[in-house]
């Protein structure tokens, strides 16, 4: 099959696209024809090999998570799923990745494709979706009233949890550049401030929830603005400066792991408008690298995609 593949850690120069062995899928494993993946920063951040403390690859590694594309075969104890439906899901970075024609995923990280979305559209949700659900569903708890603040609201993650905050009846504050200002007013956001003019820690406070997926000094300064007893719900950016928070808030890491009733849950949310994916630009798959470039400058408005047939 034709895949994006690396052979040691290093830039965009080391990603080949050729040809590699299609995998076979195991007993509780679905192999899917996929028809485009998108792009996240956890692809460059393992090419580059700065998260391999904590995901060590094994070369040639097919890279790529996010997938939307069609059954092509289902292992012996798969159930729920058949050879010819449109599924869209995350693989396991360990197991072989989704920038190729074939990926095989295990049975719970895949679901049927929203109706009515383009598998370009629907390829787009799934990691940045599961975070942004996870997040604030699940480990935030955010309830209707909230007054909740998204950091990178024009990313693919922020530019999500915009909306599912809104779609849950929260008063949303988000944080982006001057260019995007517009851009995360319409995706339903009640307050933007501008992080390059404003300082975010000035001019709000007394919030429910903060979703930090900066890191870094952003962390540190999100304590400020959350009321006592609120909750800084966070995933791995930049590191987190030790001692930032106050004791009277909730600190809570966010773990992503797909799980089909999630990503159902995701497909449900697509299917009623109530979160409309955000492409800003799909590539050919041999157009990867250019992909990753972009992504790792760390100023694209929702997400990339790769097309892959
Ligand atoms: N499992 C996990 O822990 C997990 C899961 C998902 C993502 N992540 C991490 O979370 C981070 C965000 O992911 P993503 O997919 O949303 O990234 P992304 O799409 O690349 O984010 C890009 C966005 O960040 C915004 N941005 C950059 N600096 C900012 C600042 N100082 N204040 C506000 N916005 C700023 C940019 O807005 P402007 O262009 O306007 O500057 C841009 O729209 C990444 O580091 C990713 O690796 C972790």
């Amino acid at each position: 099959m034709k895949a994006v593949f690396i052979e040691d850690y290093g830039g965009p120069e080391i990603m080949h696209v050729g040809e590699q062995p299609t995998p076979r899928p195991g007993p509780r494993e679905v192999l899917v024809a996929v028809h485009a993946a998108s792009i996240n920063p956890i692809d460059w951040k393992l090419r580059a090999g700065v998260v391999r403390q904590f995901f060590p690859l094994t070369f040639p590694c097919v890279l790529g998570r996010d997938f939307s594309g069609v059954v092509a075969a289902a292992g012996a104890e798969v159930q729920g799923l058949a050879v010819g439906d449109d599924v869209f899901g995350m693989a396991d970075a360990k197991r072989g990745g989704t920038h190729a024609e074939f990926v095989a995923v295990d049975s719970d990280a895949v679901a049927r494709k929203p109706r009515g979305l383009s598998h370009i559209d629907a390829a787009s949700l799934p990691l940045a979706g599961l975070t942004a659900l996870i997040a604030l569903d699940e480990v935030a708890g955010i309830r209707s009233g909230q007054r909740v603040l998204i950091h990178a609201a024009a990313g693919g993650v922020g530019g999500l949890a915009v909306q599912l905050a809104k779609h849950r009846g929260c008063w949303v504050a988000g944080t982006c550049g001057g260019a995007n200002i517009d851009y995360v007013k319409r995706l339903g956001a009640d307050k933007v401030v501008d992080y390059a003019s404003e300082d975010f820690a000035a001019v709000l406070r007394d919030l429910d929830v903060v979703f930090d997926t900066l890191g870094g000094e952003v962390n540190r300064r999100s304590a400020a603005v959350l009321r006592a007893g609120g909750c800084l719900v966070q995933i791995t950016a930049a590191p987190v400066p030790p001692g930032a928070a106050r004791a009277d808030i909730a600190v809570k890491p966010a773990t992503i792991r797909p799980r089909r009733e999630l990503l159902q849950r995701l497909a449900d949310l697509a299917e009623r408008g109530a979160l409309e994916p955000q492409v800003e630009m799909v590539l050919p798959l041999s157009e990867a690298a250019q992909g990753y470039e972009r992504s790792r400058a760390g100023h694209q408005r929702g997400k990339i995609v790769l097309r892959v047939v």
